[in-house]
């Protein structure tokens, strides 16, 4: 078979993502460009992600975004075989841009389209590293909008070992961040303040640490957070936002300590009962420091090897879109020819 060049475009959520990538017979796709436009500061003035202003941003993004990884990748867009673009789940109205965009893309090139998911980017995210890891392995997958831990068998083939029944842990972080006012998404926030916290300050419940299966529990956590952090408030006699910034610290460390502490712990488990020795970890929670150090700490101990995305492409972005795309079509799926008429699966 010859090389061909799958472009693939995200927009699920807050991030317009572009990139191209080469598949060719043997080796791994290469990644030729990408290109990232985050939304995060046009959201943060409302706490949270508004979708119709997503969906209008991404329309704004898009096509500038193209431009910029075809003249960056030294391709042109006659050179692009397939276009891969984000199927959901995400927003609706934010999707569809994406859809819209890559079936006319699809329709004017001549070229066949395909939808990917977007979980399946993450998963495969760790491809695009430096230290791509080989199959079979247990991943986990840490975003914002999802918590799983899966056995990964090889390209389409996942079966979910366990998943959160409430809150992901992004969300966790996310929340917790919000409610001790460190803005949105917080996630990060929240990470670099632990870092100056004790993390034995508060005692806060590891939820379902003990359950005996692989599933997650985070929303209780966040009340619990909140309960303390008001404790906290009422002690000092100030609103929480103005807590002195040493409580705070704690307040953080300890939250973190938490989320990490079940997400470790599960992913072990999993390790244990799939007798397997490669872990992946995928996600936006994926770039969080101290789950990382433990992570390699106690895999180290098992003699597992642990695998991540680059730090730049834990969060969402277009190269794990084409590469997922591209991981499939060296698989051997086959693209329906018939043209697409575009849908998206929010859900
Ligand atoms: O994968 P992603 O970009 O979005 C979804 O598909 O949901 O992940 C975003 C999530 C947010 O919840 C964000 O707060 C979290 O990843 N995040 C972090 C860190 N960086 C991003 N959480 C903890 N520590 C970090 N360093
Ligand atoms: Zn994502």
């Amino acid at each position: 078979a010859k090389d061909y060049c799958v472009l693939g475009i995200e927009s699920s959520c807050d991030e317009t993502g572009v990139a191209l990538v080469q598949v060719t017979d043997q080796r791994l796709p290469v990644l030729l460009a990408h290109a990232l436009y985050s939304q995060i500061e046009m959201h943060q003035a409302y706490g949270g992600v508004v979708p119709e202003l997503a969906s209008r941003d991404h329309i704004r993004r898009v096509l500038p975004l193209t431009t910029e990884v075809m003249s960056a990748s030294g391709k042109s867009l006659s050179d692009v075989d397939v276009v891969a673009f984000t199927r959901g789940p995400g927003l609706a109205g934010a999707l569809l841009v994406g859809a819209g965009v890559a079936c006319a893309l699809g329709a004017a090139l001549g070229k066949p389209v395909l939808g990917v998911h977007h979980l399946e980017g993450h998963l495969l995210s760790p491809f695009l590293s430096n230290d791509p890891p080989e199959f079979p392995f247990v991943a986990l997958l840490v975003s914002g909008g999802h918590t799983q831990l899966m056995r990964v068998d090889g390209v389409g083939c996942y079966q979910v070992l366990g998943e959160t029944i409430d809150d992901a842990a992004g969300e966790a972080f996310d929340k917790s961040a919000k409610l001790l006012g460190l803005g949105y998404p917080g996630g990060s926030a929240l990470s670099e303040l632990a870092e100056m916290g004790n993390s034995a300050a508060y005692k806060l419940p590891r939820p379902l640490l003990h359950s005996g299966d692989l599933d997650f529990s985070f929303a209780g956590l966040k009340t619990a957070v909140m309960v303390q952090a008001k404790k906290c408030a009422m002690a000092q006699g100030c609103a929480v936002e103005a807590l002195p910034h040493v409580v705070l610290a704690d307040l953080a460390s300890s939250t973190q300590a938490a989320i990490v502490e079940v997400l470790v712990k599960k992913s072990l488990a999993a390790l244990m009962r799939t007798q397997l020795k490669r872990l992946v970890v995928a996600g936006g929670v994926g770039a969080n420091r101290d789950l990382r150090a433990q992570l390699n700490a106690e895999c180290k101990k098992r003699q597992v090897c642990v695998h991540y995305p680059e730090l730049h492409l834990c969060t969402d972005n277009g190269a794990m879109i084409a590469m997922a795309a591209a991981m499939r079509l060296q698989s051997g799926i086959q693209i329906p020819s018939e043209v697409y008429a575009f849908d998206v699966k929010p859900r």
